[in-house]
């Protein structure tokens, strides 16, 4: 996984709570009886340009999304987030927005956006796009203008003089560091100043501090939303403000956080003057306000907003809003990333680390707000290369069967795996802009490879004789049509827990878990009047035995009804919850008689 947020990750795992290790015992009680659509949505993300080629060329692409909307319907998703779609240079593949206004032409154009939202609303699918608020690209227009102060545009991005030290060499204004290796700042020889670039060079950070940025980012959601759009997941929002200067018009240097030697990689800082300002908080809810105002004007469902951030907890659960204003309603949880081991290796998590990260959300969100589930997204290593390819359908069972939104990251649902990529083949800037030595420790490429549609040539993803990314060979056995087509398989499965979330119990029912042992994690959902569902998961390599009457408070059999690849138990199997037998990696899930 990148190291670019490593950081962040670091200090968010700080922040849970620690709980007991065995025997740990969550409950959270779910007290709304109507639910909005999104309340117990599936959310599908895909990632544009690995999706599907229409036109041979070795990228994904618009058409190629629609042309595919109705394996997304049978797949149970409820609206569907695509990574940027908008013009842009792909310094960054698409989080670098030339114009954010217009579709970029590879991925297709207006009419094949207006197109796939008119196909995905035949089929009642929602379409979300993602909103890129921190900065833009240096090849957007408004860059330019800044560039040359033209009139209204000369302070849109964040520009600063500079020092000059007693030797006469220029300086940066200060150590701020970028998310891609080195210097936040970069020297503009034509405005003869420096940019901040929280991210690569070519990505320049907006100044929210000028009301006309603000108004002119208030634009952009209001025009996708008239091309109907049904929300906006908001890329790097923590980045949005910085602190102001001093009286001295000096910006204060980032303290350094101790947690690596590589001065050019960001978590050499701690980032607490240039992420997480509470103004940032503000711009959430003013966005928050605009979604509500254009319901009120123009009716139809509810529009979300889905926030990305890295951040400690307490500041993450702040999108969320307070007693006066409302949020984002859905803040990602990413403490199935950042949790456990972080970003290194969760193979080994025990039971006890499950719960944890279950704990550490449901008991410090805010009361009456609802709970997500994010396992994996472009960013990051893949769950099964991440978690281990034993526990590919745990995982799984777990984003489908805790209350709350299920967030899929596209491909997780036929357990794909990460694609080690050679330096040569390699295509992130967080990795490009490292060296072929140390590239592996940022690049984020292996788990943006190609979406595996069949055993077909290039995996029934393009026609072309290559692909932006190279295919992961295991597309071979590891595709939707050959997965479809099994008696059993992590897409069958998939599909399982996706009738299964139907269920008044899994949609509006309460919540206990526990861990017992090292081994087995359980829990339950349950509902007055309707049967009573549990997880049972052994999430590590041995034999257990585990008897949950008392922890969860339940008693006499249960049916089997979803098993994962690894348990030979078959439907209707029955189990007394006194007594029950999980092999090695064995999950299953068993409902009430
Ligand atoms: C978060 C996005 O998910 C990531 O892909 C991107 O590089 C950064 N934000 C910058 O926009």
């Amino acid at each position: 996984m990148s190291k670019i947020i490593t950081l962040l990750l670091l200090l968010a795992a700080s922040q849970q709570p620690t709980l007991a290790c065995d025997g740990v015992i969550g409950q959270t009680a779910r007290t709304t009886t109507t639910r909005d659509w999104w309340q117990s949505a599936q959310f599908y993300q895909i990632y544009p340009r690995s999706f599907k080629d229409s036109n041979g060329d070795g990228i994904g692409d618009l058409p190629g999304i629609t042309s595919q909307l109705d394996y997304l319907k049978e797949l149970g998703v409820t609206a569907v987030w695509l990574s940027p779609i908008y013009t842009s240079p792909m310094a960054d593949f698409g989080y670098d927005i030339a114009d954010f206004f217009d579709i970029q032409p590879e991925y297709g154009t207006l009419d094949d956006f207006d197109n796939l939202i008119q196909e995905a609303n035949k089929r009642d699918l929602k379409v979300i796009l993602d909103f890129v608020p921190n900065h833009s690209s240096d090849e957007n227009e408004w860059f330019k203008k800044s560039v040359r102060r033209e009139k209204g545009y000369e302070d849109y991005y964040m520009w600063h003089d500079g020092y000059v030290d007693d030797a006469g060499n220029r300086l940066p204004p200060s150590n701020w560091l970028q998310g891609f290796r080195g210097s936040a700042w970069e020297w503009n020889e034509q405005r003869q100043q420096y940019y901040l670039h929280q991210f690569a060079v070519k990505q320049p950070d907006l100044n929210y501090r000028n009301p006309t940025v603000v108004a002119q980012m208030k634009r952009v959601l209001k025009y996708w939303l008239d091309r109907g759009v049904a929300g906006f997941r908001i890329d790097a929002v923590p980045w949005c403000f910085e602190v102001l200067p001093d009286a001295t018009g000096r910006y204060p240097d980032e303290p350094k956080s101790g947690y690596t030697d590589d001065p050019d990689d960001s978590s050499y800082l701690l980032h607490i003057y240039t992420q997480d300002q509470p103004e940032t908080l503000d711009m959430v809810y003013q966005w928050r306000q605009l979604l509500e105002d254009y319901q009120r004007i123009h009716g139809g469902d509810t529009r979300v907003l889905l926030t990305e951030a890295w951040s400690p907890l307490d500041y993450v659960m702040k999108f969320y809003g307070n007693r006066t204003v409302e949020g984002a309603q859905m803040p990602f949880n990413f403490q199935f990333i950042v949790g456990g081991n972080g970003d290194k290796n969760n193979t080994q998590l025990p039971a006890s680390g499950f719960v944890k990260i279950i704990s550490s959300w449901l008991d410090n969100m805010p009361a009456e707000h609802t709970a997500n589930w994010v396992m994996g997204n472009h960013d990051q290593r893949r769950v099964g290369s991440r978690y281990g390819e034993q526990r590919i359908d745990t995982m799984n069972m777990l984003q489908m069967f805790l209350p709350g939104v299920s967030i899929t990251y596209m491909g997780e649902e036929i357990g794909m795996t990460d694609l080690d990529i050679s330096w040569e083949d390699s295509r992130d800037p967080a990795a490009c802009n490292s060296n072929s030595e140390i590239y592996e420790q940022f690049t984020r490429d292996p788990a943006r490879t190609p979406f595996q549609w069949s055993n077909a040539e290039n995996a029934g993803f393009s026609t072309n004789s290559t692909t932006w990314l190279p295919i992961n060979p295991n597309y071979v056995t590891v595709n939707v049509q050959t997965e479809k087509a099994a008696t059993k398989s992590h897409l069958t499965i998939y599909n399982q827990l996706v009738a299964l979330r139907k269920t008044k119990t899994l949609q509006l029912g309460d919540v206990r878990y526990s861990a017992f042992g090292d081994n087995i994690l359980a829990i339950k959902r349950s509902l007055k009047n309707e049967k009573t569902y549990l997880l049972l998961a052994n999430v590590l390599n041995s034999d257990a035995t585990v008897d949950v009457t008392r922890e969860l408070k339940v008693s006499g059999n249960f049916k089997t009804i979803i098993s994962n690849m690894i348990s030979t138990a078959k439907e209707g199997d029955v189990i007394s919850a006194d007594n029950i037998l999980l092999k090695a990696y064995e999950a299953i899930v068993v409902e009430s008689e």
